[in-house]
């Protein structure tokens, strides 16, 4: 009698963790293991790769997320930062950079409202210069200083001059980018994920 009732007892601590492993575990794996990315959707090139890990680097995630929320959820959409997110958008995002923290707003679709490379230097040179009132730190050693010259000399030495208005550049001197704030721009510049999706995402269908 009490060999029945301790394997019942068995059975049903079995039965409690195979429910918790398939409804936890099994059943999302089932339904996101066939996510497509959009067609519209490319891997990230070298430089935009170089440039998400400079920002995995710096924590820009600790302010900026990168998941755009439906209606209902939040004004994201009043505030034209894109249509919500779907799965098939992350495919390439290895680790994704949803993030949780939303101090500045969303980069999801950062490149779809600002495209400029230079806005984005000189935003992060000190964000300021581009935001009066800012409060988001500047990022000072991705940039170093030159003295004056003429276009030519910054040509030949293949150095990106940025446009640093007066006030806020040292005097005398020209901010230059260095590769790790082009990088970075590069990666800011191809977050636009504000193409179609009417196209199948998600081929659970
Ligand atoms: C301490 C919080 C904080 C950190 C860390 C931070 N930001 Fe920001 N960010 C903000 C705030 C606040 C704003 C809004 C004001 C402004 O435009 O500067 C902003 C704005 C931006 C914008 C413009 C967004 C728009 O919609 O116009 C970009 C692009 C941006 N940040 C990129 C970055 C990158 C890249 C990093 C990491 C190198 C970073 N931020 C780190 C707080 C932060």
């Amino acid at each position: 009698m009490m060999y029945i009732r301790a394997s019942i007892f068995f059975l049903g601590v079995l039965a409690t963790l195979f429910l918790g492993w398939a409804g936890l575990t099994m059943i999302p794996g089932l339904q996101i293991r066939e996510i497509k990315p959009a067609s519209a959707l490319k891997p990230y090139k070298d430089q935009q790769l170089r440039g998400r890990a400079i920002y995995i680097r710096e924590g820009c995630i600790y302010c900026h997320s990168q998941q755009t929320r439906p209606e209902g959820f939040g004004a994201d959409q009043k505030r034209g930062w894109g249509r919500p997110s779907v799965p098939g958008d992350y495919v390439y995002d290895k680790p994704h950079l949803l993030g949780t923290m939303r101090t500045g707003p969303d980069l999801f679709n950062i490149a779809a409202r600002q495209p400029s490379e230079d806005w984005h230097l000189i935003h992060l040179y000190d964000p300021r210069a581009t935001s009066p009132g800012s409060i988001m730190p500047p990022y000072p050693w991705l940039f170093k200083e030159d003295e004056v010259f003429s276009k030519e000399v910054y040509a030949a030495k293949g150095e990106r001059v940025v446009p640093v208005p007066e006030e806020f550049a040292p005097e005398g001197k020209v901010i230059i980018a260095t590769h790790e704030a082009l990088d970075l721009v590069a990666y800011l510049v191809s977050l636009n994920h504000t193409y179609s999706i009417e196209q199948k995402v998600n081929n659970n269908e």
